[in-house]
């Protein structure tokens, strides 16, 4: 691999696998993962300003206003850790976030290595989130059905409580996935006119996307 950093960006509905999809790439190549729902998370639970204005748009499916949300990805990018590159889980989701992100890129000298759209069908994507479990502590996620933890409601790595997130419930679901449609799915087109668009087939086992996605990756190492 180069040694350039890598910033790769997961594109996808909710419960397309992003997250899940993630935490694997990042084993495995040694990047950070950054995922903007987990820091809008880490911020409701710790109450911060941010958090409260997060949550009040979380609770509706709706996504936070981006001058919030591009500042708090930007801070978590110039953190140390990020120097070998990045794979971003949830960000960017408008065209406002992703212009952002490669003007921020742009002035280190970096750009979006590749990004990885993963497609996955709307039935799909609807059983994929109403059987998700997430670890509170180390957000390790599950699903009731297709990868259960092997104790009720205990994680398997860290033994924390695994609950069910609040915005998985049945409406606030289906306006996640509209509000994706509306304005992330133009980012599709975003990236394909910059030339660094992959698209994943999502609807395999964790397994099989994931060699996908690795395969995708390393042909352009
Ligand atoms: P966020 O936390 O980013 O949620 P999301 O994009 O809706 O994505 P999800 O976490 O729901 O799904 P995922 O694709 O990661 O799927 P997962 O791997 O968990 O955002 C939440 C909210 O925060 C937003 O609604 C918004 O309000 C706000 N927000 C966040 N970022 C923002 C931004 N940039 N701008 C503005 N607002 C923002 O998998 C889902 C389930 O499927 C799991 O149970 C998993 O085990 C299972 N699964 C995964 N892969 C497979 C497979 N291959 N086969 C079978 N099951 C699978």
């Amino acid at each position: 691999m180069s040694e350039k950093p890598m910033y790769l960006v997961l594109l996808g509905a909710p419960g397309a696998g992003k997250g899940t999809q993630a935490v694997l790439l990042v084993e495995k190549l040694g990047l950070v993962h950054v995922s903007s729902g987990d820091l809008f998370r880490e911020n409701i639970g710790n109450k911060t300003e941010l958090g409260v204005l997060a949550q009040s748009y979380m609770d509706r499916g709706e996504l936070v206003p981006d001058g919030v949300t591009i500042q708090m990805v930007m801070e978590r990018l110039s953190r140390p850790d990020c120097v070998s590159g990045v794979v971003l889980d949830g960000f960017p989701r408008t065209l406002a976030q992703a212009q952002s992100l490669d003007e921020a890129l742009a002035a280190r000298g970096d750009a979006i290595a590749l990004a990885l759209y993963v497609f996955v069908p709307q039935d799909a994507l609807l059983r994929r989130l109403s059987g998700r479990w997430t670890c509170r502590q180390c957000k390790a996620v599950y699903h009731q059905e297709y990868s259960p933890p092997r104790h009720v409601g205990v994680c398997d790595v860290c033994g924390g409580e695994v609950y069910q997130r609040p915005d998985d419930m049945p409406e606030t679901q289906k306006n996640r996935i509209e509000v994706y449609m509306r304005q992330t799915e133009p980012l599709i087109e975003y990236y394909r006119q910059a030339g660094v668009l992959a698209e994943v087939d999502g609807r395999g086992s964790v397994e099989e996307v994931q060699n996908m996605l690795l395969q995708v990756i390393r042909g352009i190492g």
